[in-house]
This record gives structure tokens, C-alpha cells and sequence, in this order.
């Protein structure tokens, strides 16, 4: 499916499904880096975030899987910074089409709010699909690009 290194990371809210996920990818033969967290504790989930851009940016993990209680905390973090381009998913469409349309190099999960096999069906597919290029291309680049120069209203429409 991949021979990518594949992180993982999630705050307590996520840390249930991470831990299936990662026994699912290993036991698939998948390189995984786990980034935390480690317990059922209480944690901050930006860190989680920060931990994946880090990994990610240094080139120790090519694809990432974030999640938190809802995905949605993690995923605003994640967002922050250039390097990730994460995609909240629910079902095995978003989880193609993150990959097809938007080159998404990190799903993220909610914990709380998607179940073991849904988030194992998006995982097989996020991780097994290419990015489609073309049309999408001229697109990711300008989210790659310094926006905050823009107006917030889109000029011309
Ligand atoms: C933690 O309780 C929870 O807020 C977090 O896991 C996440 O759902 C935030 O978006």
C-alpha cells in the first residue's frame, strides 16, 4: 500500500484510535512513527500538531495521521503551518478526493466522532491514493503561497 513513513500523533481525545491505527498500519508492514501522545491523560492538542510539522518538515515522516477528541482543534492547528496540508475526513470519498484535489499529506480523525472501521477504510484509501495534479496543481500551490497580503474579499467576482 505504502512504503512511506507514516507519523501519528493525537491528543487524549484521539489517543484510543491512534493506537488502533498504528497496530493496524504495523501489522500491514508500514513504517510508522508514533509522536504521542502515550496515555489517556490530559494533553494540549496544538502540541500534537506542532509535533507533526516538525516531523514532517524534517523529513523523519513523508504522510501523517493527526487526531483529537473531534479532529477539528487538530486539524485548525495543523493548517497553521505550510508544510501540512491536513484533511478532516469522515468517510472513504473526502479521504479520496483529499489526496485526488487536494495532495493532503496528513488525515486526521476524531476519536470521539468516527469509528475504528471508517477511519480504517479512509486510511487504506487516503494512503493508497495520488494526488491528481493538473487543474488541482495551480490550486495547492497558491495555499502554499504568503496569503496574507490578500484582501479577504476575492478580487473580481
Ligand atoms: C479535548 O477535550 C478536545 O477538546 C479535543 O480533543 C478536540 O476535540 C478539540 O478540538
Amino acid at each position: 500500500m505504502s512504503s512511506k513513513i507514516i507519523a501519528l500523533a493525537s491528543d487524549h481525545g484521539g489517543y484510543e484510535l491512534k493506537t488502533i491505527l498504528k497496530e493496524t498500519l504495523v501489522s500491514q508492514g508500514m513504517s510508522v512513527l508514533d509522536l504521542g501522545t502515550d496515555g489517556p491523560q490530559s494533553v494540549d492538542y496544538p502540541d500534537y500538531a506542532d509535533a507533526m510539522a516538525a516531523a514532517i518538515g524534517d523529513g523523519r515522516a513523508e504522510v501523517g495521521v493527526l487526531l483529537c477528541g473531534t479532529g477539528i482543534g487538530i486539524s485548525i492547528a495543523a493548517n497553521r503551518y505550510p508544510v501540512l496540508r491536513a484533511a478532516l475526513v469522515h468517510d472513504a470519498f473526502g479521504a479520496r478526493l483529499a489526496r485526488q484535489h487536494n495532495d493532503a499529506n496528513v488525515i486526521v480523525f476524531g476519536g470521539r466522532t468516527t469509528g475504528v472501521e471508517v477511519a480504517r477504510d479512509c486510511l487504506s484509501v487516503f494512503l493508497s491514493t495520488p494526488f491528481e495534479g493538473g487543474r488541482h496543481a495551480a490550486r495547492v500551490a497558491k495555499m502554499g503561497a504568503d496569503r496574507r497580503g490578500c484582501s479577504p474579499v476575492p478580487q473580481g467576482k
